[in-house]
């Protein structure tokens, strides 16, 4: 029988869930509502509230003045919200509050004459909203290699996008530390996402497959399942559970499964259940502790 273990802290982190009750409560009350942008990375979610008639408006200029729009955990730039505001659109404010000290942390460094250099990825909406804040140069890093095509500084603060990888951060911080005069680092890595990836990397070290589940398009799932495949080979990040058909395992496999902080519970119950019952299992799961700790 194959055993399956579920890492202790896998799922929807304390910012996911509350932007999809933010979500849930304001379509309960109020009519037109819309996300800016898809409300978390995951298709299904976003089906599950758009037959419920909340919609996906791409920017400020697609909603009108009867909606009701809800800013989604990864927070958005600062023209955005000018923007909103100029038009007097009604609006939730669901932005993450690890977020939004990255966003705060970016624009004080700036004005207090600092260099900033944000650690994450250029093309994400959360990174896209966090140097929209900065009021002096910036630059947008991905990797300790990049790091090293950094000029030297007089003053330079480093700045996370709050789901980067810890070893990560620890190693780009030494290379600034020998370019920089004065250097400054924000810990604005998330509890949740510190607690997923360590619990991940802990099972994937014990187990002989690791299943990684969450949207192809999400940022902090996929980490997940890089940081799970440089440990164990037989890693598989998946969306739904019907994926695991073409897998093969073998009788005397051991499982790990852990999921990205926008997978909801059902899809992992699903996968769970893809094993079929009667199975030895070792469900170890705390997520619900994930706390605010700032
Ligand atoms: Fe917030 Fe961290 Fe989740 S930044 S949205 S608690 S992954």
């Amino acid at each position: 029988l194959v055993k399956i273990f579920l890492a202790e802290h896998a799922g929807f982190c304390f910012g996911v869930e509350r932007a999809v009750s933010l979500v849930e409560e304001t379509s309960g009350i109020k009519s037109n509502v819309c996300t800016l942008g898809p409300i978390i990375h995951n298709p299904q979610v976003v089906r599950r509230f758009s037959e419920k008639g909340v919609s996906v408006c791409k920017s400020p200029d697609d909603i009108n003045r009867e909606s009701t729009v809800i800013i989604r955990s990864h927070g958005v730039t600062r023209e955005t919200y000018r923007n909103l505001d100029e038009k007097g659109i009604d609006t939730v404010d669901a932005t993450c509050p690890f977020v939004k000290k990255a966003q705060k942390s970016a624009g004080e460094f700036s004005r207090d004459g600092f260099s900033v250099v944000v650690f994450g990825e250029r093309e994400h909406p959360e990174v896209e909203g966090i140097v929209s804040f900065i009021e002096g140069d910036f630059y947008i890093i991905s990797s300790e290699t990049e790091a090293e095509t950094l000029p030297d500084f007089e003053k330079c603060a480093l700045v996370a996008q709050t789901t980067q990888n810890k070893d990560t951060f620890s190693k780009i911080t030494e290379v600034l530390k020998a370019k920089c005069r004065v250097l400054e680092t924000a810990h604005t890595i998330c509890s949740a996402t510190e607690k997923r990836q360590s619990a991940a990397i802990e099972l994937a070290r014990r187990v002989d497959a690791m299943i990684v589940i969450g949207g192809k398009n999400s940022a902090n799932t996929t980490r997940l399942f890089t940081i799970c495949g440089e440990i164990c080979p037989r890693t598989y990040h998946i969306e739904t559970a019907e994926e695991l058909e073409g897998v093969k395992f073998m009788p005397e496999d051991t499982i790990g499964i852990t999921a990205g902080a926008s997978t909801p519970g059902d899809l992992i119950k699903e996968v769970i259940e893809y094993f079929g019952r009667g199975q030895e299992m070792n469900v170890n799961n705390s997520n619900s502790n994930d706390e605010m700790r700032m």
